[in-house]
């Protein structure tokens, strides 16, 4: 297994700031492809491959990137729900690979999930009062007194304690999310991974989900790991933002900093689908636009170097040999603020460029992913 290419990334300069909640070191998860009669492994599929990050109390780390670059695993992976390949995850400190089952159980009850699609995690033999009941007993919480903390969960989310006695499939998409939340937040966990956790509902009702959960944080202190598609929808929710791209972080910077001034190639080529309100930055009015050609490379094969380099615009006979380490910029770090970019060129490569002709061939998985990016 190659070493991750990534490396460690200063938390933040400023030393004030309190401890991580998270602390994630060279995370990996490969996936082996198997062929054959006798299921013999072909290869890997690198879904994660060399991830650091951390993570502080109150902040939300929205997670950005093309389908199949490996946001779903990394949430998974970092709570351990699969087994990672390699790497550590600390939470609080304590390295999660070096507790037993028993242990990791006990702590899981501080790291929780939400789903895209609650209604298939929602047990629909039981009742939405079983369904928040069950955590409780699992982790022995609320003894004798689980029917009034399964109705305070249901308010602490806008239901009812009355809606406990339904059935998941009485409820509308955005109340059954707040049913998943309400799942969550039953163990009182410190960290939940919101994977595509608004994605499928519409956008009024994804606005208020996005306030319920921001309201969360700042009543109950939690932390998000926020995966998701939508640049507008993290814009709204997220402190920090980690853009992936094929199982590796390009560029993580505090919010305002990287929807300011993006700094590596792809996190440009996202953010450039996004309309801009204020005055335009290019001499020729709008922002311009920039356009990717080609698809995603497999990561089962990623390309040798920068991963990036068979589709940037600025790649140039390094990029295809040197694959370059995520690195916290001087001017960040002087700053107090948060910015790393894994690319060997970044300083010479203007914030938000244009880079590539519009007559360049788009290609349509792009162009799709940047229209679900619109406001
Ligand atoms: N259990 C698995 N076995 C084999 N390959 C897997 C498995 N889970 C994910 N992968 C592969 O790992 C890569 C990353 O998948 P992942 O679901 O993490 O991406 P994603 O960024 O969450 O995508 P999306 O935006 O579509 O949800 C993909 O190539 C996917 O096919
Ligand atoms: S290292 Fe090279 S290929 Fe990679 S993003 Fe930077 S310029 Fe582009
Ligand atoms: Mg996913």
């Amino acid at each position: 297994m190659n070493p991750p290419a990534t490396a460690a990334v200063p938390a933040t300069a400023a030393s004030p700031l309190p401890q991580p909640l998270l602390q994630v070191r060279g995370l990996v998860k490969h996936f082996p492809i198997r062929r054959g009669l006798f299921g013999r492994v072909q290869g890997q599929v690198r879904a994660v491959d060399g991830v650091d990050l951390t993570l502080r109390e109150r902040e939300t780390l929205g997670v950005v990137g093309e389908s199949g670059c490996g946001k779903s695993t990394l949430g998974r992976a970092l709570l351990r729900l699969i087994e990672p390949s390699a790497g550590q995850v600390l939470f609080d400190g304590t390295d999660l690979g070096t507790l037993d089952a028993a242990a990791l159980r006990s702590q899981r009850r501080a790291m929780q999930i939400i789903f895209q699609d609650p209604f298939s995690s929602l047990n629909p033999r039981m009742t939405v009062g079983r369904i928040l009941a069950e955590p409780l007993r699992l982790h022995g919480l609320h003894r004798g007194r689980e029917g009034e903390r399964v109705a305070e969960l249901l308010r602490t989310v806008g239901l009812a304690p009355e809606h406990a006695l339904r059935y998941p499939h009485e409820f509308s998409g955005g109340q059954r999310q707040r049913i998943g939340i309400a799942r969550a937040l039953a163990v009182e966990p410190r960290l939940v991974v919101c994977d595509e956790a608004v994605s499928a509902l519409d956008v009024s009702v994804q606005a208020q989900v996005v306030n319920l959960l921001q309201d969360l944080q700042q009543r109950l202190g939690l932390a998000y790991v926020f995966i998701a598609h939508d640049l507008a929808v993290v814009r709204h929710i997220a402190t920090h933002v980690a853009v992936m791209y094929l199982g590796r972080i390009v560029e993580w910077a505090d919010k305002r900093t990287l929807f300011a001034a993006p700094r590596h190639p792809y996190t440009q080529a996202l953010l450039a689908a996004i309309p801009v309100p204020e005055p335009p930055r290019a001499a020729g009015g709008a922002r311009t636009r920039l356009l990717l050609a080609g698809d995603v490379p497999s990561p089962a094969k990623p390309p040798p170097g920068c991963r990036f380099h068979t589709r940037c615009p600025h790649a140039r006979p390094r990029c295809a040999e040197d694959s370059p380490a995520l690195q916290a910029t001087l001017e960040a770090a002087a700053a107090g603020a948060t910015h790393a970019v894994a690319c060997h060129f970044w300083r010479e490569i203007e914030p938000a460029a244009a880079a590539l002709p519009e007559a360049a061939p788009a290609n349509p998985r792009l162009e799709r992913l940047q229209a679900a990016f619109r406001d």
